[in-house]
């Protein structure tokens, strides 16, 4: 059992070594990001047309992570690349911790009556997504997972395709992510069955959000 009590100690060393966020600085940093994640439906042209991330009610750690894997190049989009090339590991924790506690008052609402009748509820399942990213998609197993229900479905779309072609430049048609346990889940489904993945995840009442304009100023 040697193994389980170094990798628990590896997994506090590692967050003690993230800095902790500050929501009032990060609703400072925001200004950044306002043009493109503070408007609602504003859509990006690359590699494709589709909307921006909702990042309002997201895991703070989770928005920390993805930022620095753009930094890293993990994430190959240009636009966030080059934005999070300026940032700092304190700006990432400050950021993320106020995407998350700035949170929508509307109640959670299905965008559609039925969602478990849709075609992508069954491939979840067999998928074994929610082991991760929780039951309805709601609540991950922990901070570092995103939530998904009533994220927007063309970024989704988008996304499930960029962890299919990873790193591979040949499979570039659009924007590779190299995350390793993502490239396996979504390398089982063609592009039609991510699509309808997409559609079920988008369709379900969650609490992210993009908020036109913050209390925190
Ligand atoms: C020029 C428009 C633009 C600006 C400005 C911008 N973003 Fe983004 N952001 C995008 C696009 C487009 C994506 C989707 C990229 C992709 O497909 O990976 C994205 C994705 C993200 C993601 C990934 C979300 C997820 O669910 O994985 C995070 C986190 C993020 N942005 C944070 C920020 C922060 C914080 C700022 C300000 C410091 C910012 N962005 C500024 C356009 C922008
Ligand atoms: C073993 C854990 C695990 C499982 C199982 C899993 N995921 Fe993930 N998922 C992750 C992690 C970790 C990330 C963040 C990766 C990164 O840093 O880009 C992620 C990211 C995502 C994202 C990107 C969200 C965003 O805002 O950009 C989507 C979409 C997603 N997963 C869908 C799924 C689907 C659909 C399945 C089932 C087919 C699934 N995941 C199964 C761990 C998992």
């Amino acid at each position: 059992m040697m193994w389980v009590v170094v990798g628990v100690m590896s997994a506090v060393a590692a967050h003690a070594s993230t800095p902790n966020g500050d929501p009032e600085a990060g609703a400072r940093k925001n200004a950044l990001c306002i043009g493109c994640h503070g408007i609602v439906g504003f859509k990006t042209g690359f590699p494709e047309v589709y909307r921006v991330p909702k990042l309002h009610g997201q895991n703070a750690q989770y928005i920390a992570n993805a930022l620095s894997a753009y930094k890293r190049g993990e994430r190959s989009h240009p636009s966030m690349r080059a934005i999070a090339e300026s940032l700092t590991e304190q700006d990432m924790a400050d950021l993320g911790a106020y995407f998350e506690s700035a949170v929508s008052d509307a109640p959670p609402r299905p965008r559609r009556s039925s969602p478990d009748a849709m075609p992508g509820k069954s491939l979840v399942d067999r998928g074994g997504c929610q082991a991760c990213h929780g039951a309805n998609f709601t609540k991950p197993l922990d901070g570092s997972y995103p939530k998904l229900a009533g994220q927007n479905r063309d970024y989704l779309y988008v996304a499930l395709r960029a962890y299919k072609a990873g790193g591979n430049p040949r499979k570039q048609q659009w924007i590779g992510r190299t995350n390793p346990v993502m490239q396996a889940m979504t390398s089982q489904f063609s592009d039609e069955q991510l699509q309808a993945i997409a559609d079920y995840l988008a369709s379900l009442p969650g609490s992210l959000a993009t908020l036109q304009r913050s209390g925190l100023h």
